[in-house]
């Protein structure tokens, strides 16, 4: 099939077909048993192939297969209603869904823009972003990006976004890593003039671009406190980090600090339904209801059958206490993976949190110095775990590589531990000793 525009981080595999998928497994044309260890694109958390998942689903299509986002259905009330009692920081009370996190980023940004303007600020118009960071692939969620690859052929085109390092205790040249940040962003927002800055955003623990980076203490809370003094708001996004994927609800509840809008999607429907949500606090959303301004939907949101699939998928995390074992498996995943690199000539660092890891591979694991990018050590990894039975994810941005992610669904166990742990040590080795 040559139907298709190309994707080069995946040109140098053979054409996957999947022919169906159960539990933490795909299976492909060729009858092989591959283990999802990156579940698709970090979004399958409760597996593949659950029955009460789809039969949700195809009831909601029976009842009401469309109508327009803004109204409501049982499907849709079931969902938001589980979503304030159960799972949203408490602050963040109200809800826009939409289908695809870059949906979503807009979305959040346009609240941003559209807040400071409703209170009287429309100078206030910059959004502060991160690098390494992804947010998504529209033209305005990738013009906040710090991810070289995607921009790439665009970035020309792409309007000049002010940005600040993300904390990558790895590669910052402070040993402050969290001070140091701070102080980059309080100097970015003097001079940029924090009265033209609507809002930060930022990943609260960097996905995929990165590799699963985890700030220090004190870093959110000292950001969040500079959005508090400089009236800009702290816009956060989960959509790769949220609902579980590190072992807390949401990543930044590990800081007990709030946002004021925040996006996460992918868990939220398991890799069953294109989900997303925006969620802002009361304050925010009152503001543009008073100026009379919209929120505007995109045809495809918030479907009732989306939403089916994503409020059993919740039931699912909730029930099955799925979001204490990914802490708990990641935890252990995650050691088992820095015993098997400790001395490993090639591997700088093992990293992050439940069931988002982390694993850079550089030249030279003194310097740190990287393989060229020439040499694609990321694609020949993930192709080597693939063609050995296991399916990572690759990381990085261009600049910022080599990392290979493992996002599984939360419910592997030590049988998936192991093979995962010894696929990755075997298709590194195979490509950084041979
Ligand atoms: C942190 C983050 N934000 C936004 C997006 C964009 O989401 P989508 O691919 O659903 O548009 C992604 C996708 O990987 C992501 O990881």
């Amino acid at each position: 099939m040559t139907a298709t525009w190309p994707f080069a981080t995946f040109a140098s595999m053979p054409p996957v077909h999947i022919e169906r998928a159960k539990g933490a497994y795909l299976y492909d044309s060729n009858g092989r048993e591959i283990l999802d260890a990156a579940g698709g694109a970090i979004a399958v958390n409760i597996g593949h192939g659950r029955v009460e998942v789809a039969d949700a689903m195809r009831d909601a299509v029976v009842e009401c297969s469309y109508t327009v986002p803004p109204w409501l259905t049982p499907q849709r009330e079931r969902l938001l209603e589980r979503l304030i009692r159960d799972w949203l920081p408490p602050g963040l009370t109200r809800i826009h869904l939409t289908a695809s996190g870059s949906e979503g980023v807009e979305t959040l940004v346009k609240i941003a823009l559209e807040y400071q303007a409703a209170c009287g600020r429309p100078q206030k118009a910059k959004i502060i972003a991160r690098t390494p960071s992804y947010h998504g692939t529209t033209l305005g969620a990738l013009a906040l990006s710090g991810h070289e690859s995607r921009r790439f052929g665009l970035d020309h085109a792409l309007p000049p976004i002010p940005d600040v390092p993300v904390p990558y205790a790895l590669r910052c040249p402070d040993a402050d890593v969290g001070g140091y940040c701070v102080r980059a962003l309080k100097e970015k927002i003097d001079q940029e003039d924090a009265d033209t800055v609507a809002g930060i955003l930022a990943e609260p623990i960097v996905g995929a671009s990165g590799g699963a980076l985890i700030p220090p203490d004190g870093y959110w809370q000292a950001v969040r406190a500079l959005c508090d003094e400089r009236d800009i708001l702290l816009l956060t996004d989960e959509v790769m980090c949220g609902f579980g994927r590190t072992g807390t609800r949401f990543a930044l509840d590990r800081w007990a600090v709030e946002p004021d809008v925040m996006v996460a999607g992918k868990g939220l429907g398991g890799g069953y339904a294109p989900i997303t949500g925006v969620y802002g606090t009361e304050a925010v959303a009152e503001t543009l209801q008073q100026a009379g301004m919209n929120v505007m939907f995109h045809t495809f949101a918030a479907l009732p059958a989306a939403c089916a699939a994503a409020d059993k998928v919740l039931e699912i995390l909730d029930r099955e206490c799925l979001i204490e074992r990914a802490a708990k498996t990641g935890a252990t995943l995650k050691s088992q993976l820095t015993e098997s690199f400790a001395e490993h000539p090639h591997v700088a660092e093992v990293r992050g949190a439940g069931l988002l890891i982390a694993v850079e591979v550089v030249e030279d694991r003194e310097s740190l110095d990287r393989y060229a990018a020439e040499d694609g050590i990321t694609t020949r990894i993930t192709s080597s775990g693939y063609r050995r039975g296991v399916s990572f994810y690759p990381g990085g941005t261009g600049t910022q590589r080599d990392i290979i992610m493992i996002g599984p669904p939360f419910n592997i166990g030590e049988r998936e531990v192991g093979r995962i742990v010894e696929t990755l040590v075997a298709a590194v080795d195979e490509v950084t000793l041979a």
